[in-house]
This record gives structure tokens, sequence and C-alpha cells, in this order.
């Protein structure tokens, strides 16, 4: 580019202040909401989302002792209660507690916890699609 010394000057500006900004936005960024964080699962499956299919792999067992109901219930719209230590777990569908799924990064690391608990391997993008997509379905 063969930019004037005025406009050379005016172009870093802009950077430093577009750059500022970013910095400034990047914690907002994280949060997010529901239908965001599921239309990025869609858009990594490559696939549109499937409710039904999400229900049927929730509830059903995948070759180990639990199903993802074992501890969020079989419709989870209420507390779950953990099958090991009976611990109380909040509500998982969204419309019935407003924690859920605003954190992609939370989100993430229950996902991987959780599939490797009930499935033995990490859920693929379009289960976690499946199972979100489903769980946005239940409404009060
Ligand atoms: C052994 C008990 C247990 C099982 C089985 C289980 N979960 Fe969870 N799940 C938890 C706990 C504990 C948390 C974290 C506590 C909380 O957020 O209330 C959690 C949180 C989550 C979250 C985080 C949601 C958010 O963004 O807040 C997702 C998603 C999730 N589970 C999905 C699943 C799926 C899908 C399955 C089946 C593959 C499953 N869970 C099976 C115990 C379980």
């Amino acid at each position: 580019m063969n930019l004037s010394p005025l406009h050379q000057s005016t172009f870093r500006f802009v950077v430093a202040a577009f750059g500022f900004a970013g910095a400034a936005l990047a914690p907002v960024a994280q949060a997010a909401i529901p239908s965001e964080i599921l239309a990025g699962y869609t858009a990594q499956a490559g696939s549109p989302a499937a409710p039904a299919r999400g229900q049927q792999f929730f509830t059903t067992r995948h070759g180990r002792e639990w199903s993802c109901s074992s501890c969020h219930g079989t419709v989870p719209t209420q507390d779950g209660k953990h099958a090991s230590t009976g611990k109380s777990i909040g509500a998982l569908a969204p419309a019935f507690n407003p924690q859920r799924f605003t954190d992609a990064a939370k989100t993430e690391k229950w996902f991987r916890r959780n599939c490797n608990d009930v499935a033995g391997r990490e859920c693929t993008p379009a289960e976690k699609a499946d199972v979100l997509s489903w769980l946005l379905t239940l409404k009060p």
C-alpha cells in the first residue's frame, strides 16, 4: 500500500481502536444463548439437528450402566439426581433453568465428561446438536 503519512497514522489509529475494542469484548463473546450453541454444533455436524433422535440418545443406554436420564431424569425439566453421589443437579432444559447452555466452554466440558461416562467416548457434534435441539423443545 502507498499511503500518505496522514493516512498511515489514521490507519494505525483505526487498527489500535479496533484491537482494543476486540480485547474489551472478548469476555462478552464467551457468554452465549442456547440457540447460538446449537447453531455451532449444527454447523460442525453439517446437517440439521433432529430433536427425536436427541431424545432417543438421551434416554437410552449406550453399552454402559447409565443413560443421560440416569442423572438428569427422563424428561429433564426438573432437578435431576446424580446416579452415584445422589447430589441434586439443576434441570437441564433451558426453559426450566436459565443458566443452561449460556457458556459454551462449560457445555463442552460436561458433554465431554458425561458422554465418556455414558457412551465411553465423546459425543459427535451431531449428537450434541440433536440432544440440545430436543431440550429446546421442552417448554413449561
Ligand atoms: C453420572 C451423572 C450424569 C450423567 C449420567 C450425565 N450427566 Fe450431564 N451433568 C451431570 C452433572 C453433575 C452436571 C454438572 C452440574 C450442573 O451443571 O448442574 C452435568 C451437566 C451437563 C451439561 C451442561 C449443560 C450446561 O451448559 O449447563 C450437559 C450438556 C449435560 N450434562 C449433558 C449430558 C448428556 C448428553 C448426558 C448423556 C450422554 C449426560 N449429561 C449424562 C451429571 C450427569
